[in-house]
């Protein structure tokens, strides 16, 4: 399948740096400020719900955003039984995503509030993320049509994208004609809820898209039930293993799971680097969104004879972000998004203290699971045990002779998600991103964000299974082919 389609446009977004785009941002989300949502699961069938609870915003412990009832097993058992493959025409399906679409973008100011208020998303970082939800409903529209779909799918998502990898997984299912059982994360439930009201009311029938929020139970209950014919999850590695697990107890042996997980990402910045670009890229990569994205870079390898200047210079750098709240514009770092979250990556930080191993943290407001950016010495990227999923960037430093040696370590990690390179050295470009195993790579800029049917993304080894998300290959896996139809 073709890659780019001339004629295919992206949405164009709001730039941020336009006044009275700024003034028409403000005055769209000022209604939601302080207004609270009421969710819970969207069912086809009247089915039994389980507890109820507040929505906190992590960002401010004074503000509740809501209430959310949440799905249990037994609505998941329900909703299962009344799931209907979506019978419209491909060009119908197109046309209820295409709506959809426009009624994302027609509702940003509440979009953007929930984003803010559930997720702790900056203004930056929410204008993105509508973008690309945007981007997946109708780059994925455009492939309605094809091989007949696999039933009933499974959609989990993490969240740190709430919206877009939300929307996303949804967005190819139903472009496919597959009915979706759609289960966000249990620290985003409301703005899923949002999103499948828009899209129900596009034009989505609910047999087709059903939504079951809740944690990791709810999850299970959706990957053990016998009329799920497929599974797409995003989220860390080792709940992907989980699933990969359940899958190949409870459901049949030719159930794809199509999973998007996490990454021990890496940098390599060498002596010829443009050392502006390269702290620019850095940090964006390290600390915007908080670090809370898979692509985010962890471990930076500093050519040794450029180092002692260039961490001073990144040091400068990391001194001029601005924490504090979402929903100013000012904020260039919102929170982590619970508590769980925070304290998992302050215990991490305070252990590098420990150990004389940190090298630079910012201050934070007290209030909210704020973490101050941290910067770490380790020895190489083999030092990192886990993905520490927050602002925390590590850095090495590397002899000129042992370039190849870092890029084993980096393989060696098994994971294989984002990589960048910062040099001048055009030879070096090529023996590089030959060499490192990674899914997404990045030449002189930062190593996060992708571009919806340009630039699709994903990873490979503990990473992901493919096919990347925004590529041509996508709804594929949501089809069911003739091969893996034939007997035996
Ligand atoms: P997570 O694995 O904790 O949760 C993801 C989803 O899985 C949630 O909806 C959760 O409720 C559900 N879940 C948990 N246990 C389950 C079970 N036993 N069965 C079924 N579902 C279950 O991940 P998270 O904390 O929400 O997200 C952060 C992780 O996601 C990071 O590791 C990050 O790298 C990864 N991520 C990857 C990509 C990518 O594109 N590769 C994108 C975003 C996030
Ligand atoms: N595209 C997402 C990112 O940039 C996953 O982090």
């Amino acid at each position: 399948p073709e890659l780019f389609h001339p004629e295919r446009e992206n949405s164009k977004g709001f730039d941020l740096t336009h006044r009275p785009t700024l003034a028409e941002i403000d005055a769209a989300r000022a209604p939601f400020r302080s207004a609270p949502w009421q969710a819970g699961p969207i069912t086809a069938v009247e089915a039994p719900l389980g507890a109820t609870e507040t929505v906190p915003n992590p960002a401010d412990p004074s503000d509740e955003v809501g209430q959310i009832t949440w799905a249990s097993p037994e609505t998941v058992a329900a909703a299962a039984e009344a799931a209907q493959p979506w019978q419209a025409s491909p060009s119908d399906r197109a046309a209820a995503l295409l709506k959809a679409a426009d009624l994302y973008e027609a509702h940003y100011g509440e979009i953007f509030a929930m984003l803010h208020r559930e997720a702790g998303k900056t203004q930056l970082d929410a204008v993105a993320e509508l973008r690309e939800a945007v981007d997946f409903l109708r780059y994925y529209a455009e492939r309605a049509e094809g091989a007949p779909p696999r039933g009933v799918f499974a959609c989990i998502s993490p969240w740190n994208f709430p919206l877009a990898i939300f929307t996303g997984q949804i967005a190819a299912a139903l472009a496919t004609g597959n009915a979706v059982l759609a289960k966000p994360a249990e620290q985003t439930p409301l703005i899923a809820w949002r999103a499948v009201q828009l899209l129900h009311e596009a034009g989505v029938p609910r047999e087709a898209l059903q939504l079951l929020p809740g944690a990791g139970d709810v999850g299970a209950a959706l990957t053990s039930n016998s009329r799920v014919s497929g599974v797409a999850f995003t989220g860390s590695t080792e709940t992907a293993q989980i699933i990969h697990r359940s899958i190949a107890e409870h459901l049949d042996p030719g159930t794809p799971l199509i999973a998007e997980t996490g990454g021990l990402n890496a940098m390599i910045v060498d002596s010829t680097a443009l050392p502006e670009q390269a702290i620019r890229a850095i940090v964006e990569s390290a600390f915007q969104s908080a670090g809370q994205r898979c692509s985010a870079l962890r471990c930076l390898y500093v050519q040794e004879d450029i180092a002692p200047h260039f961490i001073e210079m990144l040091e400068g750098a990391m001194e001029a972000l601005r924490p504090g709240q979402p929903w100013e514009l000012s904020t260039d770092l919102g929170p982590v998004i619970d508590a769980e979250a925070h304290d998992g990556i302050h215990a991490y930080v305070e252990a590098a203290r420990a150990e004389g191993r940190l090298m630079k943290q910012i201050d934070v407001p007290r209030a909210g699971h704020f973490i101050g950016p941290a910067l770490v010495r380790v020895g190489g990227i083999e030092d990192l045990e886990r993905e520490i999923f927050g602002p925390v960037l590590h850095l090495a430093t590397f002899k000129a002779d042992a370039l190849d040696k870092v890029i084993d370590a980096i393989n060696a990690t098994g994971y294989g998600l984002t990589f960048g390179l910062q040099t001048r050295i055009d030879d070096r470009v090529q023996h590089v991103t030959e060499r490192v195993e990674a899914g997404n790579l990045y030449v002189n800029r930062n190593q996060i964000g992708a571009i919806v049917g340009s630039q699709p993304f994903g990873g490979e080894g503990l990473s992901g299974t493919g096919p990347k998300a925004g590529g041509p290959l996508y709804c594929d896996r949501f089809r069911r082919h003739a091969a893996s139809e034939a007997p035996g």
